[in-house]
């Protein structure tokens, strides 16, 4: 089946209609049928660009890998180290210090556990790291790995209940010395809130520690710029701002030392090895190039809609508020914040219930925390700014992009009230089961998809 994307964000689903004339003779027609379907989950994903996919496509009738010496071979090498350099000048960045990976997770692992090993192998004594409790489960998993594998000491940097770092407790946990790395991302997917990672690199290094951000949500919707922000690495992915999924980079200095985590050919810089992909470097780099290019326009369209969506929703809905750094009210500091993540939390709703009644209401949302086997998880992303675990279970992420449009909104602003309602009403009588067979403990969470479902952070 093709689905495609039609102007404004619909999908468009051309499906094999297999009718029968009135004398039995198989009419094979193809129908196209609008399905009311409102994308608002671009921060777990955001179509490919139309220029993008003709890059790539393209890329795709060529052959040569960048590695070998005939003439094909050195015509992808040019294409590719073009393509670098297209993606370090959109970030602020060299082109040498541009690392090609598969994407987001493989970045972030390359940076927590090449930089953890690099760092030890030079000072045994180095075998702190030090992440916020608000990462993605990229970083988390991959510092928890470090502290079961490799005996590192992995401490979680607090956030305040807006979900902004703790300055304090960062400095303070960078004082206390031994501190191989230290990740903090750049904008958090659940919530939104922008991060202060300038503060933290220059934290960091009065403390001599090198520091890495995962900055797949910020580039391309907030301004970034590598060189000026004091970082040594950075993470990307592709599929964020719109290039094919199975793209992304480590942006890392030269002097930020990282030891491989698997091996091979040792193909980007000696820390990266298999064929390298031509074709996702190239989409890759014209993705955030124009992206980059249309941020701050895009940012002031976006954060319209969003706060649009937002003072709806809040005024017309009880117990609905906005999570993370205040929009719009005095002393509100909308620089803390995504432009297009509106991430709110409804009281006495689970969040599995509420993301089905949207689907079933043609609009596509996220809670924007994991799901296993079809189960709503506390984010630990609330958890760590203070929320109990009932209310970690009552988020519900709309996050805008490129197609959204005011039809978007409107259509959550008139969906919503029904879709709460009746989440209210579910959660009630589940609390109410629950309570009359008091004893029996775990499930009453509905599962959010069918069997076969699996986990996975978004
Ligand atoms: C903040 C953050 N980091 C890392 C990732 C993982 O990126 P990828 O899907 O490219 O592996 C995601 C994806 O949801 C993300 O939101």
């Amino acid at each position: 089946m093709r689905v495609c994307w039609s102007a404004g964000g619909r999908l468009s689903v051309p499906v094999r209609a297999l009718a029968r004339s009135g004398r039995g003779v198989p009419v094979d027609r193809v129908l196209t049928l609008v399905a009311v379907t409102v994308y608002l989950d671009h921060a777990a994903t955001t179509p490919v660009r139309p220029e993008v996919a003709a890059r790539y496509a393209q890329e795709l009738t060529r052959v040569g890998n960048p590695s070998s010496l005939h003439s094909a071979g050195r015509d992808a090498r040019r294409r590719l180290e073009e393509a670098r350099e297209q993606l370090a000048a959109a970030v602020g960045a060299e082109p040498a210090e541009v690392i090609f990976t598969s994407g987001g997770t493989e970045a972030d692992n390359l940076a927590l556990k090449g930089g953890y090993w690099a760092r030890r192998t030079a000072d045994a004594a180095l075998r702190t790291v030090a992440v916020s409790s608000v990462e993605h489960h990229a970083v988390l998993e991959a510092a928890e790995w470090l502290g079961t594998h490799e005996s590192a000491d992995v401490r979680r940097l607090r956030v305040g209940g807006d979900g902004v770092l703790d300055l304090a407790h960062a400095e303070e946990v960078l004082g206390r010395g031994g501190v191989a790395v230290v990740s903090v991302m750049w904008v958090n997917n659940e919530t939104g809130a922008v991060q202060p990672v300038r503060e933290v690199a220059a934290l960091a290094h009065a403390a001599g520690v090198p520091v890495h951000s995962d900055a797949v949500q910020a580039v391309g919707h907030v301004p970034v710029d590598f060189a000026g922000s004091g970082l040594d690495a950075m993470s990307l992915s592709g599929h964020k701002l719109g290039a094919p999924v199975g793209t992304g980079a480590l942006v890392a200095r030269r002097s930020f030392g990282l030891e491989p985590v698997e091996h091979g050919g040792g193909q980007e810089r000696g820390v990266r090895s298999g064929t390298l992909a031509v074709a996702g470097a190239c989409a890759l780099a014209l993705a955030v190039e124009s992206a980059v290019a249309e941020q701050a326009a895009e940012a002031t369209r976006l954060r319209r809609l969003r706060d649009r969506l937002v003072a709806a929703v809040v005024a017309t809905l009880d117990g609905v508020t906005l999570t993370g750094p205040a929009i719009d009210v005095p002393g509100g500091d909308d620089a803390r914040r995504h432009p297009g993540i509106a991430h709110l939390t409804v009281e006495g709703a689970d969040a599995d219930a509420l993301l089905l009644g949207l689907d079933m209401a043609g609009i596509a949302a996220s809670s924007g925390s994991a799901c296993h086997a079809g189960v709503q998880e506390a984010s630990h992303v609330l958890l760590a700014m203070g929320r109990d675990a009932e209310r970690a279970r009552s988020a519900l992420r709309f996050s805008l992009g490129r197609t959204t449009t005011d039809a978007d909104v409107d259509a959550v602003v008139s969906a919503l009230p029904a879709v709460v309602e009746n989440a209210r009403r579910a959660h009630a009588t589940r609390r109410s089961s629950r309570a009359a067979s008091s004893g029996r403990t775990g499930g009453g969470h509905t599962p959010l998809a069918s069997a076969g479902s699996s986990g996975g952070q978004v």
